[in-house]
């Protein structure tokens, strides 16, 4: 299954080499333990299953049906570091533009990261950071879940209504097939922003959110706000006006719809 899996120097930030595990407990985590995998640029290590997979807000992602994806890509941004808290947004939109592709309706993107379609989640990514010893550099692992086989109704009773599937979207797309344009997308989309800055993604990426313009609750400063989302600043942090007429820069966390 792996071999069809395309690995190679040609892709400089994601995609030089792959591992699969039959299971684990999370694939974030197995790369976090091991610092040699974190050393490891380019590096994608996917699973067929997790046992104790982790979603944003430590909250769990359910990982046990086979045939969906579970990966994580090791990245060695040399980026500056006020546009590392992007690469979040890099990665959601990676998966936004291949599953696009497949023709699929109704595909958004709620900030930061989660891809829906017609308002459903298919696509969740965790990103999580380590310094990289001896050099001054990080290496973030991008967690991506992405929900390709079996309907909604496999899902465990509180997710059942807000879940989708490519297969339950009329989408039938092989694991490896898929992973493989992720993966290339995102090295591609890197890339870019290191060559060029993130400009053209950060309006592609406003292009294609559901979040724009809608009602919102949002926190800040440790407390939850009423706002309008109004798109995202240069460096990718996204920008809410308040009842006040204020705009404030939210750079991690969620927000939550209110219409
Ligand atoms: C979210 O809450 O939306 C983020 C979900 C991220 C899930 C993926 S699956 C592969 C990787 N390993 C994990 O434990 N989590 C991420």
């Amino acid at each position: 299954m792996a071999n069809r899996i395309r690995s190679g120097k040609d892709r400089p930030f994601a995609g030089r080499s792959f591992i699969f595990l039959e299971q684990v407990d999370s694939t974030n985590s197995y790369i976090l333990r091991n610092q040699e995998l974190l050393n490891t640029p380019g590096l994608v290590v996917y699973a067929g299953r997790q046992s104790s997979g982790r979603g944003r807000s430590g909250r769990q992602w359910f990982s046990r049906l086979d045939g969906n994806l579970y990966a994580s890509i090791v990245v060695h941004p040399r980026l500056p570091q006020s546009l590392l808290t992007s690469m979040t947004l890099l990665a959601g939109y990676s998966v936004f533009e291949t599953i696009g592709e497949f023709g699929i309706e109704g595909l958004s993107i709620k900030w930061p990261n989660d891809i829906l379609v017609h308002e459903r989640k298919i696509c969740g990514i965790l990103c999580e950071s380590r310094p990289i010893c001896d050099q001054d550099l990080v290496a973030v692992v991008v967690g991506i879940g992405l929900n390709i086989r079996g309907r909604p109704e496999n899902f465990p009773a509180p997710l059942c209504h807000v879940v989708t599937t490519l297969e339950a979207e009329g989408i039938r797309a092989d694991r490896e097939e898929i992973l493989n344009r992720i993966v290339s997308k995102f090295d591609q989309i890197l890339e870019e922003v290191h060559t060029k800055g993130p400009n053209r993604i950060f309006d592609a990426w406003q292009r294609a959110s559901s979040s724009i313009g809608r009602p919102v609750w949002f926190e800040h400063n440790g407390r939850l706000n009423e706002g309008w989302i109004k798109g995202l600043d240069g460096k990718g942090a996204l920008l809410v006006s308040t009842k006040d007429g204020s705009i404030i820069k939210v750079i991690s966390g969620e927000v939550r719809y209110r219409d």
